[in-house]
Order: C-alpha cells, then sequence, then structure tokens
C-alpha cells in the first residue's frame, strides 16, 4: 500500500485563521467592535508562558485584541477569581481563557465554573459541556473541534465511521466523543483501564490518539487505510537533542494508515486557530449578531 497522506494542519489552520481575520475586520467595519482574549496564567511554568504568548501574538495576527494577566505561583484561589469575575463584566473581553493546570492549591473546576459561559472560548464550563453532550450549539473546545475540522477535510463522510479515542481528559477524550458521536460515528473511547487496546484500536475507520504517551500506538494497531489524528506532543530526549513526538509511532504507522496528522504542524496548529474562531463566535453570539459565514465548518 501507498504511504499515508500527510493531513496538513498547519495548511487547514491557516486557511481558518484567514477566515477570522477576515470575520473581525467584516465585525470591525460594520459594528466597530474588536474581538478580545483574555488570557489568565498562574505561576511561573515555561511551557505555559509559551502557549500564552503564542495566543497573544496569533490574536494580533487576524486583529483580535489580546489580554494578558499573570498572577505568581503563590496566588489565592479568592485572588484568581477576583481577576475571572473583572474579565468577566469587562465589555472588551470576549473570550476568558484559564491556562491549565492550576497550582494544586487552585480548584481548577471552582475557577472554569466563574468563567461566564458566553465567554468560555475553552468549552471547559459545565454549562458548555452539557450542550455539546446535548448535541447543541456551544462553543466546542479547541483541540477536539481542531480534530473534527481535520477528519471533515480528510474524508468525505463521517456518518457510520468506527471511531476510537484513547484517552478521556475533560480538555480533548471526552468533548472529542461528543463531537464524534454528534456526527454519526459509532465511537469508543479508551482509557487507562481498558482491555484488549490493539484489538479496539485496529476496529478504527478513525483513531484518535491522545493519551500523552509518547509513541504509544503501533503500527499493528491500525487498520490498513484509516485516519489517524495524533494529537500528542510529548518532549522526548533524544541522541540528536529534545525532540517533540507524538503518541503515535510516526514512520511506522505512515506505511499503514490512510491519511494521517504529523507532529509538529497536526494537531497542534489547530488548536489555536479554534481559539481564535471561539472568540470571533463569542463576540458575535454575546451580542446576538449571527455565526460568522466563514466557520462553516
Ligand atoms: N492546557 C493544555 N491545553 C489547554 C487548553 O486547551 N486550554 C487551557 N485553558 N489550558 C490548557
Amino acid at each position: 500500500m501507498a504511504q499515508a497522506k500527510i493531513i496538513d494542519g498547519r495548511a487547514i489552520a491557516a486557511r481558518l485563521r484567514e477566515g477570522v481575520a477576515a470575520a473581525a475586520a467584516g465585525l470591525s467595519e460594520r459594528h466597530g467592535i474588536v474581538p478580545g482574549l483574555a488570557a489568565i496564567i498562574v505561576g511561573d511554568d515555561p511551557a505555559s508562558q509559551i502557549y500564552v504568548r503564542n495566543k497573544a501574538r496569533a490574536c494580533g495576527a487576524v486583529g483580535l485584541a489580546s489580554f494578558e494577566h499573570v498572577l505568581p505561583a503563590g496566588a489565592s484561589e479568592a485572588d484568581v477569581l477576583a481577576v475571572v469575575h473583572a474579565l468577566d463584566v469587562d465589555e472588551r473581553v470576549d473570550g476568558v481563557l484559564v491556562q491549565l493546570p492550576l497550582p494544586v492549591h487552585i480548584d481548577a473546576r471552582k475557577i472554569v465554573a466563574a468563567i461566564d459561559p458566553a465567554k468560555d472560548v475553552d468549552g471547559f464550563h459545565p454549562f458548555n459541556i452539557g450542550r455539546l453532550w446535548g448535541g447543541e450549539t456551544t462553543l466546542v473546545p479547541c483541540t477536539p473541534q481542531g480534530c473534527m475540522i481535520m477528519l471533515r477535510a480528510t474524508l468525505p463522510s463521517l456518518a457510520g465511521a468506527e471511531a476510537v479515542v484513547l484517552g478521556r481528559s475533560h480538555i480533548v477524550g471526552r468533548p472529542l466523543a461528543a463531537l464524534l458521536i454528534a456526527a454519526d460515528c459509532t465511537v469508543t473511547l479508551v482509557h487507562s483501564k481498558s482491555r484488549k487496546i490493539p484489538a479496539i484500536c485496529r476496529r478504527a475507520d478513525i483513531l484518535i490518539a491522545a493519551t500523552g504517551e509518547p509513541a504509544m500506538v503501533k503500527a499493528d494497531w491500525i487498520k490498513s487505510g484509516a485516519t489517524v489524528i495524533d494529537v500528542g506532543t510529548n518532549r522526548i530526549v533524544a541522541p540528536d537533542g529534545v525532540r517533540l513526538v507524538g503518541d503515535v509511532d510516526f514512520a511506522a504507522a505512515r506505511e499503514i494508515a490512510g491519511a494521517i496528522t504529523p507532529v509538529p504542524g497536526g494537531a497542534g496548529p489547530m488548536t489555536i486557530a479554534c481559539l481564535l474562531q471561539n472568540t470571533v463566535l463569542a463576540a458575535c453570539r454575546r451580542r446576538g449578531l449571527a455565526d460568522p459565514p466563514q466557520f462553516a465548518a
């Protein structure tokens, strides 16, 4: 069989960002609105700081405003809640994002529940999770949304496909399962206590790995011609230096799969593009405006 088609997340994300820029320009011209995204970061985790900096840069490039709130690692739950409450009522802010993980002394669920659901661009608020599982229109978590857009760009139809999701995290696995159900897939969610994982994976027309285990998915877990989405971004120390690898053994898997995302350059760039899109959606919906036509996914 021929090598798998590479699903180019960078190129798809670039098209999404063009749509966001066009929508933002339209909102500015017609309504004088500049959608704004606020990120809260607690502590000095270098990876989180890089993510938040990248988000600010991405906002600027498409004409969105960005606001950054950095709190010290020792900030109390009340300190973080005070910032969330201020952003909830700030008219310049359409999206509020609290960078996770938070320091262990802060209850992340309490913080996320304090975000106005209309500004919850991560889609993590219990209200939005409920709407997602109910199959209703809502703000959808960004990484799962990015996976769905890549699947739709790759496959003519998702209806009836066997989809297997590896990993049951609140950020990726669970919301992705809800989205695949809404897309009429037959969905299996595999986790650390699942049995016969390779055999379950071999059934998959669509296999999505989000475990955080470097190269966990082997070539013989993959059905010939399957579409494989790799959400993993694992930093490993190799003889030639530090490398980013996914949850899938990419070199071997591309000999079996029909289409596969690379790491980096697959799911990663899509996440931030979806965050920008959610910020514009929040800006429109909060004001009772229609969703931008560019966003038909
Ligand atoms: N940490 C890792 N991924 C995410 C994400 O999608 N959103 C937030 N807020 N924090 C994260």
